[in-house]
Parts: C-alpha cells; sequence; structure tokens
C-alpha cells in the first residue's frame, strides 16, 4: 500500500473522504443543507489544512474551530456526529495510505474531532 507522502497524496485523501461524506447520511446535511458549501473553496482548504498539519508547510492560516460555531449553532453538532466523523475518515486514510504520516494523520484529526467536539457542546450550554 502506498505512504502518505506528498501534497499530491493528501489531495487524493481529502477528495476521497469528502466525496463519502457529501453522500453520507449521518453528517453530509451539514456540508449540504445547513452551510451549503462551495465545495471548489472548501476542498483546497482542507488540502492546505492538512498539509500544514501534516508536513509543517504553512499554506493554511485560517481558524478550524470558529468555523464550525455557526454550524453548530444551527444544528448541534453532536458527539456523535464526529464520532462518525473520525470513523469516516480513519477508513478512508487506512484504505489508501499507510506509514507514519497515514497514522499521524488519523492522530491528529482524532484529537480535533475530540476537541471540537468538546467545544461545540460548551458553545451549546451557554447559549
Ligand atoms: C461532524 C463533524 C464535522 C462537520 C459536520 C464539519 C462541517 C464543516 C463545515 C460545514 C465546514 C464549512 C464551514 C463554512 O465554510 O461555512 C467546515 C469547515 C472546516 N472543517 Fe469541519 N466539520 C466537522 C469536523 C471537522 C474536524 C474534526 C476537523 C479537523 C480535523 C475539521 C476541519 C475543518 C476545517 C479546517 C474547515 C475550514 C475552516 C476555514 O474556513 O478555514 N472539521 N466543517
Amino acid at each position: 500500500m502506498k505512504k502518505l507522502e506528498t501534497r499530491r497524496d493528501i489531495e487524493d485523501l481529502v477528495n476521497f473522504f469528502y466525496d463519502r461524506v457529501q453522500n453520507d447520511e449521518t453528517i453530509g446535511f451539514f456540508f449540504n443543507d445547513v452551510a451549503k458549501v462551495d465545495w471548489k473553496l472548501h476542498l483546497p482548504k482542507m488540502y492546505a489544512f492538512w498539509e500544514t498539519l501534516l508536513f509543517g508547510q504553512i499554506s493554511y492560516k485560517g481558524n478550524p474551530m470558529a468555523a464550525h460555531f455557526p454550524v453548530n449553532a444551527e444544528v448541534a453538532m453532536e458527539k456523535f456526529h464526529f464520532e462518525h466523523w473520525l470513523k469516516l475518515w480513519v477508513e478512508t486514510v487506512e484504505t489508501h495510505f499507510t506509514g507514519e504520516i497515514a497514522d499521524l494523520a488519523i492522530y491528529k484529526a482524532r484529537n480535533i474531532a475530540n476537541l471540537m467536539a468538546h467545544k461545540m457542546e460548551v458553545a451549546r450550554r451557554l447559549k
């Protein structure tokens, strides 16, 4: 199986992942119906995000947490949504890639997903 090692690999991984997310019954609607994401803009942002996290290339300069609060304010983003998001991510990584960076992609996603789930829950409580 292929090692996750280039920018092109990240683009492939992100494309595979959001192909699944877009058509997913549990979380697809957040992207399609709640945020009405423009995929032509979202995907390049996600390439940059993962390139920054995994290769230390500082190509992403956004605030990933902040982007989710407005979505969460419209429809609660709950723990089980994040667990499902993570399941899709882990399956996608493991289907296509192997090696240290692939492991890191799973490790970092898990940490951020847990933190994000917590922050969304707190934000709802403070509403
Ligand atoms: C249930 C789980 C999740 C859902 C439904 C979700 C949904 C979304 C949506 C709808 C947007 C677009 C917001 C907009 O442009 O209006 C977005 C942006 C983004 N998401 Fe998520 N997300 C989830 C989990 C995660 C996780 C775990 C990560 C990180 C590992 C992540 C990273 C990002 C980043 C980097 C952006 C772009 C932020 C920016 O505009 O700079 N998301 N997400």
